[in-house]
């Protein structure tokens, strides 16, 4: 009960007078990985040191308003510590409540270890596998013949521990867009008991310093035509209360996004919410290319990161939505959540004034 106050006080913050440090986290712990996608070059990547259990430790010992992590790769089943990482995080973490991971299911038994871990230390997990298709197309886009049937079989063993919440996360792009009714007549073949509340979409997206594909083309919003995967979005605003409202604001601004719209929220990047990569790099988000500082140089503290009085062009320039652009679940989830009064019709037009340690301006609304 405490966890889930703490995580609705934070949600009223970041919708009210605002928040003064981050309560959601987007982390890749790894930037390895056992599969060439089309759509995302992390494989390419060539290998670093990557950030170490001591340093993570150190990192969330710090968090101490983190509600809502999403830890990701690359593939974390690549991390053989996985599951210490796992337990420093939620050791430490006091008030984390959401535990969502995700993978390419190629290593079933490190994620269900992954899985028990967070079961056994209290928390309920959220893991999404993501599959891109029916089968000869989600081993084409995936470059391995053979991980659909690997991923399916992993989502069927991840949904017999009864455990958490498991879902598939299918990622829209040009590559597979005219696949969608075979890739659910697939998930209904294959897996028994399939419902499409297990279903999520995602829409393809650019970032140089995450999927690293920015070169690749014949991509882009401007290539799908929203009519023909609006009926297979529509389909996934199925399941508990809270996806349907995330699913079915998602949905909606994505057609709007898709337009070229601009987007009447204001993001909560480097407010609420920022990106960590494997090598202790922080950044606003997944799209923005911006580097704001290496944790080890900052204590590991990401929230006296934030504070640094340097950081109020970056902020305001979000607030003013002079960034990529981006409405991908990840990063629009909380920022729906922190625009209530935008989708409940009270007009809120700029986030809450934040004030700024060692400089008491308060960052101006963009507009009022
Ligand atoms: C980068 S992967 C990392 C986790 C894991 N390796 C996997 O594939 O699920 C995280 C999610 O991003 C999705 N993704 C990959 N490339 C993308 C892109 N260009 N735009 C949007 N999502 C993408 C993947 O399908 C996956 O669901
Ligand atoms: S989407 Fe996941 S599996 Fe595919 S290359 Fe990127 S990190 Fe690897
Ligand atoms: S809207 Fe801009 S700052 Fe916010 S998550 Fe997307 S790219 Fe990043």
């Amino acid at each position: 009960m405490r966890k889930e106050f703490h995580l609705l006080k934070n949600i009223y913050l970041s919708n009210t007078r605002g928040l003064d440090s981050i309560y959601k986290l987007l982390f890749a712990i790894t930037f390895k990985c056992n599969l060439k996608c089309k759509i995302c070059s992390i494989w390419k990547i060539p290998h670093r040191k990557e950030i170490s259990v001591g340093e993570i430790e150190q990192m969330f010992k710090k968090l101490t308003n983190l509600s809502w992590l999403d830890l990701t790769g690359g593939e974390i089943t690549l991390r053989e510590d996985l599951v210490d990482i796992i337990g420093v995080i939620i050791h430490n973490a006091k008030n984390l409540k959401i535990f969502h991971m995700t993978t390419n299911g190629m290593n079933p038994q490190r994620i269900i270890d992954a899985t028990n871990e967070v079961v056994k230390r209290k928390l309920n997990p959220i893991v999404s596998v993501s599959i891109d298709g029916p089968q000869q197309i989600h081993d084409r886009l995936r470059g391995e013949k053979g991980s659909y049937v690997k991923i399916v079989e992993t989502f069927k063993a991840l949904k017999a521990l009864k455990k958490g919440r498991i879902y598939i996360s299918s990622t829209i792009s040009n590559f597979n867009y005219l696949y969608l009714d075979e890739l659910i007549a697939s998930l209904h073949n294959d897996i028994p008991h399939f419902s499409l509340s297990d279903l999520h979409f995602n829409f393809f997206h650019v970032s140089p310093h995450y999927y690293g594909n920015e070169k690749l083309e014949g991509q882009g919003k401007d290539k799908i035509d929203f009519k023909l995967i609006k009926k297979y979005l529509d389909l996934t605003k199925k399941g508990n209360i809270i996806k349907k409202f995330l699913e079915a604001n998602y949905v909606k601004y994505l057609e709007k996004y898709l337009h070229g719209e601009e987007s009447p929220f204001v993001c909560q990047a480097m407010h609420g919410s920022v990106f960590v990569d494997p090598y202790g790099e922080v950044f606003p988000c997944l799209f923005y290319n911006r580097a704001i500082g290496k944790l080890h140089e900052h204590e590991y503290d990401i929230n006296k990161l934030l504070k640094d009085p340097q950081l109020n062009e970056l902020k305001n320039q979000i607030e003013n939505k002079q960034c990529p652009h981006c409405w991908a679940p990840c990063e629009a989830y909380p920022t729906i959540l922190g625009s209530l009064k935008t989708i409940f019709g009270k007009n809120q037009v700029s986030r809450a004034p934040l004030s700024v340690e060692g400089d008491n301006k308060v960052l101006q609304p963009a507009y009022s």
